[in-house]
């Protein structure tokens, strides 16, 4: 008898195992959805959307964007998380949804690396402080002398508590002692709209949505929070330059699949990605964004998992050490 029903389970098994085989083999046969965890307008929407059309061309199946927003980017985290693990809902996450909630939302249902496949990096881009156009302050020192001077008079916003854009201007109203007021959006894209307006005064986000106002003149980019300066903006001093060392931030924006995702997928996805980052269209689209693609030795699945362990340390140090804590 139980010699039996070992024979019966192992022939389900098996026909369990050759239907995830088959369904690996013919992925994809329907359009995807890929899942973005902040606003349409926002950096990490902008390059989901160009990743989107790349896979699109590159498998035959439509990618489609959905933004599921909240909480910093965990909302559309933990939708994706619990998809059916098939290839179809896949997550563009930045390296701050990721890499911050494992420390700053210990307990959600979804965490970023126990229970998301990463797949592959798609573009980088560095943080910029960028203020409406009519705002005081030359420099950031002069800037930074108008925000302490007029305290919460001044509005800096960002994507919520656990977004970079948080992140990166909490390091940096700390170092320049101001204590404006924060004005959470769902998104970077409707900040940028509300500075374009002089709804707010300031905010810190990626090249990757400030470059169109900043070029356009609706807003003005005071230092980039990086080492180094960035191509698409070489008049703009690093952070450092301007005085303020110590919050520089570079933002990566990846792929994931949900854990259990067949590696055959995951494999199909990667390298999808890997050769639509490599597309002349894309590139040329990244440069005028100021992101840049990952270079060869950072754009595996396997480089990802080990970017991601390491910012999830090195900010979560970060994070602890600036008292920073969710709201809830
Ligand atoms: C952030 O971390 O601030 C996000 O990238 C914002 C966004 O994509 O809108």
């Amino acid at each position: 008898m139980i010699r039996k029903l070992l024979s019966v389970a192992a022939v389900g098994l098996s026909a369990l195992a050759l239907t995830g085989e088959t369904r690996a083999q013919n992925y994809p046969s329907r359009s995807i959805t890929i899942i973005v965890p902040f606003a349409a307008g926002g950096p990490t929407d902008i390059i989901a959307r160009i990743i989107a059309q790349q896979i699109t061309t590159s498998l035959g199946q439509t990618a489609v964007v959905e933004n599921v927003v909240g909480a910093a980017g965990t909302t559309g985290m933990v939708r994706a998380a619990r998809a059916t693990p098939d290839g179809y809902t896949l997550l563009l996450a930045g390296m701050s949804t990721m890499s911050f909630s494992p420390t700053l939302y210990p307990n959600l249902p979804a965490h970023a690396i126990n229970s998301l496949e990463p797949i592959g990096i798609v573009a980088s881009a560095p943080i910029v402080l960028v203020a409406g156009k009519d705002v005081p302050g030359k420099t950031v020192k002069e800037f930074a002398d108008y925000v302490k001077a007029n305290g919460d008079k001044v509005s800096n916003g960002n994507a919520g508590v656990g977004s970079s854009s948080h992140l990166a201007c909490s390091l940096l109203n700390s170092r320049m002692g101001a204590k404006p007021q924060i004005v959470p959006y769902r998104g970077t894209g409707p900040a940028m709209t509300d500075i374009v307006s002089g709804q707010i005064q300031y905010m810190c986000d990626q090249t990757t949505s400030v470059m169109a106002q900043v070029q356009g003149g609706g807003a003005r980019a005071l230092a980039v929070l990086a080492s180094k300066r960035s191509a698409a903006l070489p008049n703009v001093p690093t952070i450092a330059e301007a005085g303020f060392p110590g919050t520089e931030m570079e933002i990566w924006n990846a792929l994931f699949a949900p854990k259990g995702t067949p590696p055959e997928i995951i494999k199909t996805l990667n390298a999808a990605v890997v050769k639509g980052i490599q597309d002349p269209a894309a590139r040329t689209r990244f440069a005028e964004l100021g992101a840049e693609a990952p270079g060869p030795d950072r754009q595996s699945a396997a480089a990802l998992a080990k970017i991601l362990a390491a910012d999830v340390d090195k900010w979560g140090k970060v994070i602890k050490e600036a008292g920073i804590q969710p709201i809830n």
